[in-house]
């Protein structure tokens, strides 16, 4: 899909030393190291499915990645470069994550957002996420705290769900 001039892609290990320069921009409290991307993409498309936003000149701008395993869903991470943030590419990832999530027959999906961060919070209620917990001082070394978000995924049915015989 794309979104103006950016692509949406699968990310391979081709990606990671511009993937690696966006997470020390984004997260420099906690960056994520290679080992720990690499670890992430070994188990794509398994239980994993990550994807890095493209401008037509090959630059990474943003990326996203899921985790998905036993009816579960968790968004592992998701960034877009300052520059480029508040033009639809953090939709574009969230909705390319949830779609996969609902592909992969996840009942709901899950993510921790930093107590401060009230622009990705906003974001994630646009989409129907809902606090469902928090978890104290959850970010080292600043102390700050998850909050825990939750969205239920509309294919999910009661087991025993049955429409035969009704009218829609
Ligand atoms: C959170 C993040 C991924 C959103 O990406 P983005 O490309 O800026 O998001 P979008 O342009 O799709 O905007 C989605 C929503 O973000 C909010 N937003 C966008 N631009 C904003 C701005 N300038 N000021 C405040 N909120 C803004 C709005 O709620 C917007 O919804 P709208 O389209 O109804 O206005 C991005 O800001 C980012 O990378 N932040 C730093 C890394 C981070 O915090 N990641 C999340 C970790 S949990």
């Amino acid at each position: 899909m794309s979104t103006g001039d950016v692509t949406l892609r699968t990310m391979s290990e081709a990606d990671l030393p511009g993937v690696l320069r966006l997470e020390e921009v984004l997260f420099p409290e906690d960056s994520w190291s290679e080992e720990m991307l690499r670890a992430e993409l070994a188990d794509q498309p398994r239980t994993r499915h990550y994807v890095v936003a493209q401008e037509a000149g090959g630059e990474l701008v943003g990326y996203a990645g899921l985790a998905a395993a036993g009816g579960q869903a968790d968004v592992q991470t998701i960034g877009v470069l300052p520059g480029r943030q508040g033009s639809g590419i953090g939709a574009a990832l969230l909705t390319e994550l949830l779609d996969e999530a609902a592909r992969r027959g996840s009942e709901a999906v899950f993510l921790e957002v930093r107590a401060d961060n009230d622009r990705a919070r906003l974001l994630y209620e646009r989409f129907g996420f809902q606090r469902v917990g928090l978890r104290k001082r959850y970010y080292q070394p600043s102390g700050v705290d998850a909050i825990v978000m939750r969205r239920v995924l509309a294919t999910a049915r009661p087991i025993g769900f049955s429409r035969e015989g009704q009218t829609p």
